[in-house]
């Protein structure tokens, strides 16, 4: 990698691409780099979370999972995260380079992670193993007290601020246990009956209700949230069902999300307009203007634990980093945590390697914007004031040639500070410098 000094009229890319929203946004597209979170009771049968459930999902494209919907609704009595502890989580994200974290608060299955008034499928339900070690370890706390110190977003929530870092709760707007959500989408309730579309209208509000009532506990109860990252699923025969797209939040939710955290960012999946963009597994391709974050797992199969799992290696993780950098957007990288609370070893290797790489060449990517050269042959760029930095994959001959802009280069070295010849538009380089990218 290689770091060009310009001197120009005017900042190496035109102030168009300058996104709008810059004031609110300017914290997430500075960040670049994020920890995404899939935890939930049922990680403990090491399967995909919610997506492993067996029976009939209202809205997905498939049928469900291989695990029966009884055992798998009951997994917080057995669930008991005891090496919970999630400054390590933050302390991880922090030596990995990420600078905010997202945490599943409740997924499709409908389970809430936190102690909330408006369900009692949640994590301080009586029965649940983990509120029953807490409540055995503290034999002083109240109940209420209990609760507390069970909620698992409250802790998360404690633990990323204390560490500094940006926080974000993962929403689920499918909820695959609750009837009014099932029939706002499709019509029939979980006997399988047609309801008329005024009682569908009403579990629909119903239902969006509800989703308000949590949502207002997030944003009231856990101090600064900045952000939330929705989750919808399409149904892929929408007009088999009712001719729904999906059951979104409504309007009023969305404000009071903004009247209780006047910065917080809304992703795309929603319905409305977006502060940002998620790209699903895939990397961002730039676009002007738009803030983007591309989600992606070290982890496989799943996004949750899986006990048969395996990991990406840390130039997989330093590849998209570059060309997501490289392309104007973040990356939010998902780990599975385990059934006993910790992020799984194996991870550690992986996150720690790259964010040794990411402290070594941190100017050229936080606080950066993509560009300017854009889906060129030799590798990626992103730029900051007078300074470009050209991340090479293959310079050919050794002779860079760069696409003419409107700029005068003054000088130009790699990283770690040699100086490289340059004609107007030309770099000769080292090879060996360079950071070589996998293909993919
Ligand atoms: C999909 C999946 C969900 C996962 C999400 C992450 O929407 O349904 O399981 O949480 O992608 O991007």
């Amino acid at each position: 990698m290689l770091t060009i000094n310009s001197c120009s009229e005017q900042a190496p890319v035109k102030q168009e691409v300058v996104q709008e929203n810059q004031e609110k946004t300017g914290w997430f597209s500075d960040a670049r780099y994020g920890m995404f979170l899939h935890w939930a009771a049922s990680c403990i049968y090491g399967g995909e979370i919610s997506w492993s459930r067996a029976g009939d999902p209202p809205d997905s494209w498939h049928s469900g999972g291989k695990i029966d919907p009884v055992l798998y609704d009951d997994s917080f009595k057995i669930f008991n995260p005891t090496e919970y502890n999630p400054d390590e989580w933050v302390q991880l994200a922090k030596d990995a380079g990420m600078k905010y974290m997202v945490l599943t608060t409740r997924h499709h299955d409908g389970f809430s992670m936190f102690d909330t008034k408006y369900s009692e499928f949640k994590i301080t339900h009586p029965e649940s193993a983990y509120r029953k070690w807490i409540a055995g370890q503290n034999p002083s706390l109240n109940d209420d007290e209990i609760n507390r110190k069970t909620d698992l977003v409250r802790q998360f929530a404690d633990a990323v601020h204390k560490g500094g870092l940006k926080l974000g709760f993962y929403y689920s707007e499918p909820d695959w246990v609750r009837e009014d959500y099932r029939i706002a989408l499709t019509g029939r309730n979980f006997k399988g009956d047609s309801l008329n579309a005024a009682e569908q209208e009403a579990a629909e509000k119903a239902y969006q209700d509800f989703m308000y009532n949590q949502l207002e506990e997030l944003t009231t109860g856990y101090g600064r949230v900045d952000l939330i990252w929705f989750d919808a699923i399409k149904p892929a025969h929408a007009s088999e069902i009712g001719g729904k797209a999906a059951v979104w939040i409504d309007e009023r939710t969305l404000e009071m999300l903004r009247k209780n955290q006047p910065g917080i960012l809304i992703n795309d999946r929603t319905g409305f307009s977006p502060d940002y963009v998620t790209n699903e597994l895939r990397d961002t391709r730039y676009i002007p203007y738009l803030v983007a974050e591309s989600c992606n797992k070290i982890g496989d199969p799943y996004w949750s634990f899986s006990s048969a799992g395996t990991v990406k290696p840390a130039q997989w993780i330093i590849d998209r980093l570059i060309i997501n950098a490289g392309n104007n957007s973040n990356l939010l990288l998902n780990v599975g945590p385990g059934p006993d609370g910790r992020i799984p070893q194996m991870y550690y290797q992986p996150l720690l390697e790259a964010g040794k790489w990411l402290k070594e060449n941190a100017q050229a990517f936080y606080g950066t914007h993509g560009g300017p050269y854009l889906f060129e042959k030799w590798g990626y760029s992103t730029f900051r004031d007078n300074k470009i930095f050209l991340f090479i994959k293959d310079a050919g001959d050794g002779i860079l040639q760069l696409p003419g802009i409107n700029l005068t280069l003054i000088s130009a070295k790699t990283m770690s500070g040699a100086v490289l010849e340059f004609n107007p538009l030309s770099i000769i380089h080292q090879p060996s410098a360079f950071h070589k990218l996998n293909p993919k």
